[in-house]
């Protein structure tokens, strides 16, 4: 595996691979774990070249919020990365991405980034199009891989790839869970053994709104409310959103006729959570 810390490492890499091979992507910002790992895996099985990217990015986070306790771990990582077979990996500084300060960005307007994170996060999904964009610009990968554990990231990114004309295939890898249910996050570790027990209510509900759709039930307040009260039993959460959407669009929906997205974030003291799922 190659390692690559400035753009022109990079370029010297992409160009000793030839423009002939196809190239899967896998953007992260490290702390790897297995959902990242499945994404690798998912990159290597369908691709020439795999390459992955850790970049903690900066600009989608808002001031105050935990980029500076966003943990970080690049040998672990690069060992990982390397076994789930990782051809290259980009462990670029911020200065290599934004050579002359953040002044240039992406932005995908609308609803779309304005719901669910974009409420609490309100320049998050800003950050996240213009870093990925300036990754797809530096790599241009054949396929790019991201996970449905943020689900709104893939529907943003989606939209960005089709309105901007991006030439490269967008692939979307199911979420990743610990045993007891937990949906893998590189924040995990960020909960202390209380905070991590009570966290299994954010699965819990999101399977019990699930079951009940399966059963029948298909009104989105219903569920809603359902997935808000189990949540809440949990002292040590607080809710910063649960919705149910269109799983397309992500326009409110009544009821559910179509594939709807459940998602729901949850704050510990600390530490942020997100989880989701389809009803279908
Ligand atoms: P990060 O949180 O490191 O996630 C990188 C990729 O791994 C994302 O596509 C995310 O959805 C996926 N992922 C995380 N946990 C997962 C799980 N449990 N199961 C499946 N996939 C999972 O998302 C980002 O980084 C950044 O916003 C990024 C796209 C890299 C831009 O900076």
């Amino acid at each position: 595996m190659k390692i690559a810390k400035t753009v022109a490492e990079l370029k010297t890499c992409l160009e000793a691979i030839g423009k002939d091979k196809t190239i899967g992507f896998v953007p992260t910002m490290g702390y790897l774990h297995d959902g990242h790992l499945a994404l690798i895996k998912a990159a290597h099985a369908e691709n020439d070249v795999t390459v992955l990217s850790i970049f903690v990015n900066p600009t989608q986070f808002a001031p105050g919020e935990d980029l500076d306790a966003y943990p970080r771990d690049f040998d672990r990582d690069s060992q990982l990365a390397k076994a789930a077979g990782t051809d290259l990996l980009f462990f670029p500084d911020p200065t290599e991405i934004y050579p002359t300060g953040a002044s240039t960005f992406v932005e995908v307007d609308g609803e779309i980034t304005k719901k669910l994170c974009g409420q609490s996060r309100p320049t998050h999904f800003k950050g996240v199009t213009t870093v990925v964009n300036i990754l797809f610009n530096l790599i241009y990968p054949t396929r790019a891989y991201f996970g449905q554990k943020d689900a709104q990231q893939v529907a943003v990114i989606k939209k960005m790839v089709r309105d901007l004309h991006l030439p490269v295939q967008i692939i979307v890898c199911p979420i990743v869970r610990e045993a007891d249910g937990l949906a893998m996050s590189s924040r995990n570790v960020l909960l202390n053994p209380e905070e991590r027990n009570q966290a299994l209510v954010l699965s819990q509900s999101l399977a019990s709104a699930g079951a009940l759709y399966q059963a029948g039930e298909g009104s989105v307040k219903f569920l809603k409310d359902k997935i808000v009260s189990q949540i809440s039993s949990m002292p040590l959460t607080c809710i910063d959103y649960v919705d149910i959407l269109d799983f397309e669009t992500l326009e409110s929906i009544e009821s559910i006729a179509s594939p709807a997205l459940a998602a729901v974030a949850v704050r510990f003291e600390k530490t942020r959570l997100l989880d989701n799922i389809i009803l279908d």
